[in-house]
């Protein structure tokens, strides 16, 4: 069983479909094992606690840099032996060397089509504005693997979703989310658990079965 930690800094939707898949059996050989927040006010550690999910709570704020943080939050993973980070709406920037530190076991999901709209600034209802300003008439979600680049890593899975006339950021970002990132998110976490992913160079392979 690969153990699996949700990094998350607010409602925690992404999560819900995580711990949904779980409970249909769609989570194959990956089990969620830790809930850890940036923010103690977050919803999802409700959701956390619902699932009977062990909670934690790490503020970037009780630190006094992104590499002290990196380091404290590194310590938290391998003492819970952790084999897979998902970041699921976690709002806090990881440094550099806790990214080589776990290279290849981090995903995160983002809510365009990446290289589209991606990168510093690019998070929440931003992503959504600079869509509609830009007139796209498809959008959608990317799970990828995190790199030292920010949404630079290898990607995993996408899906696009239609743009509707009169969409503002709020009904965008719900469709992207219905439609993509709460079906995407599970699956890609299941082919990492399954050893389906194979990185190559900048790229992934997904592999019929483990070990090809
Ligand atoms: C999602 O749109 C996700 O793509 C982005 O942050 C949002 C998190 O939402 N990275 P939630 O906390 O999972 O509801």
């Amino acid at each position: 069983m690969v153990k699996i930690a949700v990094m998350v800094s607010g409602g925690g939707t992404n999560l819900q479909a995580l711990i949904d898949a779980e409970t249909r059996g769609e989570l194959i050989n990956g089990e969620l094992s830790a809930v850890i927040s940036s923010d103690p006010d977050a919803y999802a550690l409700e959701r956390a606690k619902c699932a009977f999910i062990p909670g934690y709570v790490l503020r970037r704020r009780d630190f006094d840099s992104t590499e002290s943080y990196g380091e404290a939050l590194a310590e938290m993973l391998e003492q819970l032996d952790i084999g897979l980070v998902v970041l699921a709406g976690f709002m806090t920037v990881l440094s550099p060397a806790f990214c080589r530190r776990f290279e290849g076991r981090i995903l995160n999901i983002h809510p365009s089509l990446i290289p589209s709209f991606c990168g510093p600034g690019f998070y929440g209802l931003h992503v959504h504005e600079a869509a509609l300003a830009k007139g796209v008439k498809v959008t959608g979600a990317t799970v990828h693997f995190v790199s030292e680049i920010v949404d630079g890593g290898a990607i995993v899975l996408q899906k696009a979703v239609g743009v509707q006339p009169g969409d503002t950021p709020e009904t965008l970002q719900r469709r992207v989310m219905e439609q993509a990132e709460w079906q995407l998110l599970p699956r890609a976490v299941s082919l990492f658990c399954e050893g389906r992913l194979k990185l190559e160079g900048e790229t992934v392979r997904i592999l019929d079965r483990p070990g090809e």
